[in-house]
C-alpha cells in the first residue's frame, strides 16, 4: 500500500512538472551584437531570406512570420536551391529540433552555404521538462555551421507530434515574439555598409 502511494505522488510530481511547463510560454530571442544607430523606417532595403524545415507546419508558421517582417521570401529547404547562390544580407535559418539537432536537410543545407555575411537561427521544440535545454544546443550546432556569422537566435515551442505536448503552439503569441525577433535582425544588420544592399536598391 505505502509503495503504491509512493509511486502515486511520483507520478502526479512529474505530470505537473512537466504540463506546467507546458501551459507557460517559452518562447526567447537572444541577439549576438548591439543594435545599431536608429535610421528612419523604410531607408534602406535589407536583401533577406528565410530557409526553413518543417514536418508538422510548426516551424514553417514561425518562418512566414519572420519573413513578412523582413519582407522577404519564406522557402522551404526542398526548394533552397532555387534561391542559391544568392546575394543576401542575411540568412535566417530555421529547423525543428529532432533529437537535440536540427534536421539532416538543414545540417546539408548550412553545410552548404558559401560567403554569409550576416545570419540568423531559429528553432521549434517540443519535448517536455529538456526540450528547451535540446533548443538551445541545436541552435548552436547551427550557429557554429555558420561561423561567425549570427546575428541572434530564436526558439519557441511546437505541438510535438508523438507526446503531445504544447497544443496549439506556435500561438500568437509565439508569432508576435517570432516578429520581434525579426524586427531586432532588422536594427542590427548593417544596411549603408553592405554592398549586397545597395547592389538590389
Ligand atoms: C522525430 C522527432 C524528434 C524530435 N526531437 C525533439 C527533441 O530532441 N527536442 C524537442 O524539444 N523536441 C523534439 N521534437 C519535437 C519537435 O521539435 C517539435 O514538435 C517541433 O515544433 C516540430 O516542428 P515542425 O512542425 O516544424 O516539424 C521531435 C519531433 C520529432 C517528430
Amino acid at each position: 500500500m505505502g509503495q503504491r502511494k509512493n509511486w502515486a505522488i511520483l507520478i502526479v510530481f512529474w505530470a505537473v512538472v512537466i504540463f506546467s511547463g507546458c501551459a507557460t510560454h517559452n518562447a526567447a530571442m537572444d541577439f549576438h551584437v548591439e543594435a545599431l544607430d536608429p535610421r528612419p523606417p523604410g531607408s534602406a532595403y535589407l536583401k533577406s531570406i528565410v530557409v526553413y524545415d518543417s514536418w508538422s507546419g510548426n516551424t514553417g508558421k514561425i518562418a512566414d512570420e519572420i519573413a513578412r517582417v523582413l519582407n522577404c521570401p519564406s522557402v522551404h529547404v526542398d526548394k533552397a536551391a532555387e534561391y542559391f547562390p544568392g546575394c543576401y544580407d542575411l540568412i535566417v535559418v530555421g529547423s525543428p529540433v529532432h533529437g537535440g539537432v536540427p534536421t539532416d536537410k538543414i545540417e546539408e543545407f548550412l553545410a552548404g552555404l558559401e560567403d554569409v555575411s550576416a545570419s540568423a537561427v531559429f528553432v521549434t521544440y517540443g519535448a517536455p521538462l529538456f526540450g528547451s535545454w535540446t533548443a538551445d544546443g541545436c541552435l548552436s550546432s547551427m550557429e557554429e555551421q555558420l561561423g561567425q556569422t549570427s546575428v541572434g537566435r530564436f526558439k519557441c515551442n511546437g505541438l510535438h507530434k508523438i507526446f503531445r505536448t504544447y497544443p496549439s503552439h506556435p500561438d500568437d503569441t509565439d508569432l508576435s515574439e517570432a516578429a520581434r525577433f525579426a524586427e531586432g535582425l532588422r536594427e542590427r544588420v548593417p544596411l549603408a555598409e553592405s554592398p549586397k544592399a545597395a547592389q538590389s536598391e
